[in-house]
């Protein structure tokens, strides 16, 4: 009777020319109550109240105003004061009544900070956040349960029906996170800005931002104004995968550090962190080619026309090295306030260190021996690693480094990004050391969507449909106590470009890949349900459609 009921009354909305409201969003909240057999009706005209005094809740009211037009046309009025407000933003959680006791002793983990609360009921909806973090990701939440709806043909008022409901939310993980590389290909501005905004609406806080490579350097280092003017641009680029012909055609781009700002500020008004990386001491043709003598040979070498792993790397014995890195990694820090600071550490072939000089004489100075566990050359690359830590953590900073940084010996307080599977991220958790979860086979989005890779863009290879990266857990609990797997900060996924050189071609790889992470970063493991996830998506999908965001049609 009662199903019964909430059809009729879903029917009588829509015969009103109202379209109806959905919470069953992506990412699913932690705890969703709704009575549809009552609505509350949001139309044109009516008020968000906020309090006008904080610039902050200002901004996010804002937003949401802008949001609930552009997919509904609804034109809602800032109305700060209005206590009888159709939308009502305050800080503080009251929705299970006062706050509790312990809540105000026990200090909160960074989830339990983000958390929110949005409650509809004839009064109207009610978005309460503990913090900023919270109300934004309510207002997220509200965005999303939006119908994408286009205007109407009569001229009718458009009006969306709120089932009364109660939404207790907060994520699982604290670190949420996905890598873009801006280094095999440019992005621009606008591209970088609508990446933070996809990874906003889905409750992500943390863009790791890939910012040098063997084929291009990125970042404006002023002290070294050559390294970015010269070693952005490669004299043309390889066709496909390794072809032997090339383009012909100068590929460049860096971004200037007051355009870093700006990145770094359009991101935190939207509560993600830019985690800039300097992959070193491989991966280094780009810098190579503007200073040859940091090469162990002396070069000279060319920023990198084709893809793979150089043989070529910074000398690890060439005490200008340091200096180098020095001058890049304290000018990256002014520009980031980021707390973590990624310093790659991946693919550094040793050949050219067993071979050089200075690298085996500063291998002699620090008294390395081969010790069983690791080779001379890895704990030369833990020096090198050591180094840099000290430096960023005399600026507040932590170092991440990809997992290869085990092989020498993890530096004391380091954070491994596992990423050649789960092994290194597990030998790192029983260590102690912090760890992202971010292993190719479920987390590597550069590889094919679809197993029929006919029609779609060449990929690096590879097949991981959204359903394996939905079905990914971070915390291993086979393999680690509870007590070890309380280092796992996250998941994140990863899309390096060497065959994305478009933003439509980003978006397409990016989702819904995307999609189906966030409920692996946000949710609980009994929670997620992939058919359900499936149903959910079309929603978004519209969303998508409206915003002009490309995204992979089809889903495995
Ligand atoms: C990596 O994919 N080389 C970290
Ligand atoms: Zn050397």
């Amino acid at each position: 009777m009662k199903r019964l009921l909430s059809c009729l009354m879903l029917f009588w909305a829509v015969g009103m020319q109202a379209q109806v409201a959905d919470f069953r969003i992506i990412p699913f909240p932690k705890s969703l109550t709704t009575d549809t057999t009552k609505v509350f009706n949001l139309a044109s005209g009516m008020g968000i109240a906020y309090d006008a005094s904080d610039p902050e809740m200002s901004r996010n009211a804002q937003f949401l105003r802008e949001w609930v037009e552009q997919l509904t046309g609804i034109q809602l009025k800032m109305t700060p004061d209005d206590k009888k407000a159709a939308i009502r933003m305050r800080l503080g959680i009251t929705a299970k009544g006062k706050k509790s006791k312990k809540e105000k002793e026990v200090a909160l983990t960074e989830q339990q900070q983000e958390a929110y609360a949005v409650t509809v009921n004839k009064q109207g909806i009610l978005l309460e956040g503990r913090k900023h973090v919270g109300l934004f990701r309510a207002a997220q939440t509200l965005r999303k349960a939006l119908p994408v709806l286009e205007v109407p043909a009569n001229g009718a008022a458009p009006t969306v029906a709120f089932p009364y409901t109660n939404i207790q939310d907060e994520p699982r993980f604290c670190y949420r996170g996905a890598m873009l590389d801006c280094a095999r290909h440019f992005f621009a501005m606008d591209v970088i800005k609508q990446y933070i905004d996809v990874l906003a609406l889905h409750g992500c806080n943390q863009l790791h931002w890939h910012l040098t490579e063997d084929q291009g350097w990125r970042f404006e280092v002023k002290a070294l104004p050559e390294l970015a003017k010269k070693g952005s641009v490669r004299k043309q680029t390889v066709v496909g995968r390794n072809s032997g012909v090339y383009d012909g055609q100068p590929y460049g781009g860096y971004y200037t550090q007051e355009q870093c700002r700006e990145i770094v500020n359009y991101a935190a008004q939207r509560y993600i962190n830019i985690i800039p990386e300097i992959d070193l001491p491989g991966h280094m043709l780009s810098a190579l080619h503007v200073y040859p003598n940091l090469g162990c040979t002396g070069g000279p070498y060319e920023v990198w026309p084709i893809w793979g792993v150089s043989r070529d790397v910074l000398c690890a014995g060439n005490p200008q090295t340091m200096d180098f890195l020095k001058t890049v990694l304290g000018e990256l820090c002014d520009v980031f306030p980021s707390k973590f600071i990624h310093i790659g550490g991946d693919e550094c072939p040793k050949e050219r260190w067993k071979n050089c000089p200075k690298c085996q004489a500063k291998a002699k100075e620090l008294g390395l021996t081969e010790n069983g566990k690791h080779s001379i050359e890895n704990q030369l690359q833990t020096y090198i690693n050591h180094e840099v830590e000290k430096f960023l953590n005399e600026r507040g900073r932590d170092l991440i480094g990809w997992d290869e940084t085990l092989e020498g010996g993890l530096t004391p307080g380091a954070i491994v990004m596992s990423w050649r599977g789960i092994n290194g991220g597990i030998e790192a958790a029983r260590q102690h050391h912090r760890v992202i979860m971010t292993p190719t086979t479920y987390c590597y989005i550069d590889y094919y969507q679809l197993k029929d890779q006919w029609g779609q863009p060449l990929a690096i290879g590879g097949y991981l449909p959204a359903s394996k990266v939905y079905s990914f857990e971070p915390l291993v609990p086979e393999e680690l106590t509870e007590e070890e797997q309380q280092y796992i900060l996250g998941a994140q996924v990863n899309l390096w470009t060497e065959y994305v050189a478009y933003p439509e071609h980003v978006f397409y790889m990016l989702l819904p890949r995307l999609d189906a992470i966030s409920e692996v970063q946000w949710c609980r493991s009994d929670q997620k349900d992939f058919k359900s996830f499936k149903t959910r998506l079309p929603r978004l999908q519209q969303l998508y459609d409206r915003l002009g965001i490309n995204y992979c049609r089809a889903i495995e």
